[in-house]
């Protein structure tokens, strides 16, 4: 089927965004973060030299941000030269969550008034990860993220980078996530636990499908805080993790 299921990479972080990113991670979930990160450079070939990864899912606030974020920081931690790009110029996170400029950015490259200059930003949370923010709010999206200029801004990116994490829109409404899955390596699909209809997650894989998408596999996330219970396994599983590498 031309899918690799990455299986349920369980993560965990309080709802304000404390916890959530980086080296703040508990032990489980950055684990979970390192399974994902070994899940998936696994799954390209030896001759790409610069794998380009999309992440999206069906809805809005299934955890593209945090787990785009992790992934492009795990990577980067691995030694891998990773740069993180918000192409999600409708609601963009990643500069807020990193407190870093969202000026200049995609947008403003795609509208063709900025050439690169102090485009690139350095993350701040790891030295191999770079990051360019969403820009200024533009009224078209989709039509920037289908512009040629993307095309050739990746290309004169890809020497440069190991890995290129893109955070994209939810499929539901825009057409953003499926016209830049085109330029990917891959895609991957978050899907929040107890949060997204099977008719709406199906729906999201068959139009993914339709745009010759290269999907790699799905990260069931928690974006919830569920109480005692989340309380509960998280805790065993951290337990769980603990026992095994101290024997
Ligand atoms: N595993 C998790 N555990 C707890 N909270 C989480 C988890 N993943 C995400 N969250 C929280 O859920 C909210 C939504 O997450 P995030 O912004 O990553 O989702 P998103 O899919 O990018 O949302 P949007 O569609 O609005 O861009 C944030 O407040 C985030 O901190
Ligand atoms: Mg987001």
């Amino acid at each position: 089927m031309g899918m690799l299921n990455l299986g349920k990479k369980k993560t965990a972080g309080p709802l304000n965004r404390e916890g959530t990113i980086g080296k703040d991670l508990d032990f489980s979930a950055a684990e979970a973060y390192k399974r994902l990160r070994t899940n998936l450079m696994f799954s390209f070939s030896g001759d790409e030299s610069c794998h380009v990864i999309g992440l999206t899912s069906s809805l809005r606030g299934e955890g593209k941000s945090t787990t785009s974020m992790n992934l492009a920081y795990t990577l980067a931690e691995a030694g891998k030269r990773v740069l993180l790009i918000d192409a999600d110029m409708r609601l963009p996170q990643v500069h807020a969550i990193l407190k870093i400029h969202q000026t200049p950015g995609l947008s403003n490259v795609l509208v063709g008034e900025n050439n690169g200059a102090n485009l690139i930003q350095p993350s701040g949370i790891q030295p191999n990860l770079h990051v360019i923010t969403a820009g200024d709010i533009s009224p078209n999206p989709t039509e920037l993220l289908g512009s040629r200029r993307l095309v050739g801004m990746l290309d004169s990116l890809k020497p440069r980078y190991d890995y290129i994490v893109i955070d994209l829109p939810p499929v539901d409404a825009v057409a953003d996530a499926l016209i830049v899955s085109k330029l990917t390596s891959g895609m991957v699909v978050v899907v929040r636990q107890n949060y997204v209809e099977k008719a709406v997650l199906e729906n999201t894989i068959t139009q993914l499908r339709y745009h010759k998408a290269n999907i790699l596999g799905f990260v069931e996330n928690y974006a919830e805080d569920e109480g005692g219970y989340y309380q509960k396994r998280y805790y065993r599983k951290e337990g769980y993790y603990r026992k095994e590498n101290e024997s």
